[in-house]
């Protein structure tokens, strides 16, 4: 029988023996490093399993402080390797990023380069849209939470605001990455008196991904103020325009919805043979506290806003799988789409 106070010692040893190489290999960090000392400590001949072999030789009474002794060694390499990993991820990023690159060199092969789906469709968007008498808008995209969120009456304590789903940048400062286009009606209506009809396409930003989901992505919101304008203007222009983009063929619903900056407010989906009803964005009549924050005659005045994802109308109408191919600048995917919108 071996003695367990032997084996708790040469569990130390290894422990120290490991930490001088978790020095050294911080010191040169690479990939095979830390896989050489994995397998020289965890492997199926590294130091730690031997030791664990030597458990056998232990007396029942002794097993439970050897066998503790082992998993403690053990869950320590465990979490240096992890560490360590993790270093070099980093590392490589850096050198990733510290690489210079030549923007004169010549490229090889076609040069003929070919547009994002996102811009093709952001373009045939705007098109329509101008072809309405709108004007283009454009907004920030780093934005105080007033105008992404406050202007548009959108409560405190609404879930939107909820770190989980909107970037914060500085709590202090109340900066954030705007969460929708909805915030380019504010800063466009404190601009610019109405009557107005504008389209204003971007990009925004929420905490979040899945096949279905992206930290960021595309919307264009667009939205119209006057006397007398009504819920058939918004139904009309909506209509016009998903039609003129996606043909005869796709059908278009309204669902009523709560969107605190409209009301009424409603879902907008989008029928195609293929893909079925696909929700595609948000729409309402403006909300008179959204007027009186900007100071517009709520008594007076009605407007209509809708807000689509640009992506989701890009896979729509180019037949794309998952959403993230939009983000992932595959030349592969991306080369399949033309040059010119
Ligand atoms: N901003 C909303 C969102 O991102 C979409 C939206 C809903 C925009 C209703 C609108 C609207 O202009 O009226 O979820």
């Amino acid at each position: 029988m071996s003695n367990v106070n032997s084996l708790i010692e040469q569990a130390q040893a290894a422990l120290k023996a490991f930490d001088l190489e978790k020095h050294n290999v911080e010191a040169h960090p690479s990939r095979e490093a830390v896989e050489r000392l994995r397998v020289s400590f965890l492997g199926r001949k590294g130091v730690v399993t031997e030791l664990y072999g030597e458990m056998r030789t232990l007396s029942k009474d002794d097993r439970p402080a050897g066998g503790k002794a082992l998993n403690d060694l053990k869950t320590r390499v465990e979490s240096g390797i992890e560490s360590l990993q993790q270093k070099v991820n980093e590392w490589q990023l850096q050198q990733q990023l510290l690489r210079k690159v030549d923007v004169s060199r010549p490229t090889e092969g076609d040069h003929s380069g070919s547009l994002h789906p996102v811009t093709l469709i952001r373009r045939e968007v705007l098109d329509v849209f101008r072809r309405l008498g709108f004007a283009v808008y454009d907004g920030p995209e780093i934005e105080y939470e007033y105008y992404n969120f406050t202007a548009l009456n959108t409560p405190d304590h609404h879930p939107a605001r909820d770190m989980q789903d909107t970037f914060y940048l500085a709590e202090q400062a109340q900066l954030i990455l705007r969460s929708h286009t909805s915030n380019i009606q504010i800063h466009g209506m404190m601009r610019d008196r109405p009557p107005l009809r504008v389209v204003a396409p971007g990009r925004v930003f929420r905490c979040d991904s899945d096949p279905t989901h992206t930290p960021q992505f595309h919307q264009i919101e667009a939205f119209v103020v006057d006397e007398n304008i009504s819920f058939a203007h918004l139904k009309g222009t909506i209509d016009h325009f998903l039609r003129a983009l996606f043909g005869q063929e796709f059908k278009t619903r309204l669902r009523p919805s709560f969107f605190p900056f409209v009301e009424p407010g409603a879902e907008i989906d989008l029928y195609s043979p293929k893909a079925g009803w696909l929700e595609i964005g948000g729409c309402g009549m403006i909300h008179p506290n959204v007027f009186e924050c900007v100071g517009y005659d709520s008594e007076r005045l009605t407007g209509f806003a809708f807000g689509f994802g640009l992506d989701r109308m890009a896979m729509l109408k180019y037949g794309l799988r998952d959403l993230r191919q939009l983000f992932s600048g595959d030349r592969d995917f991306l080369g399949q789409f033309p040059a010119r919108g």
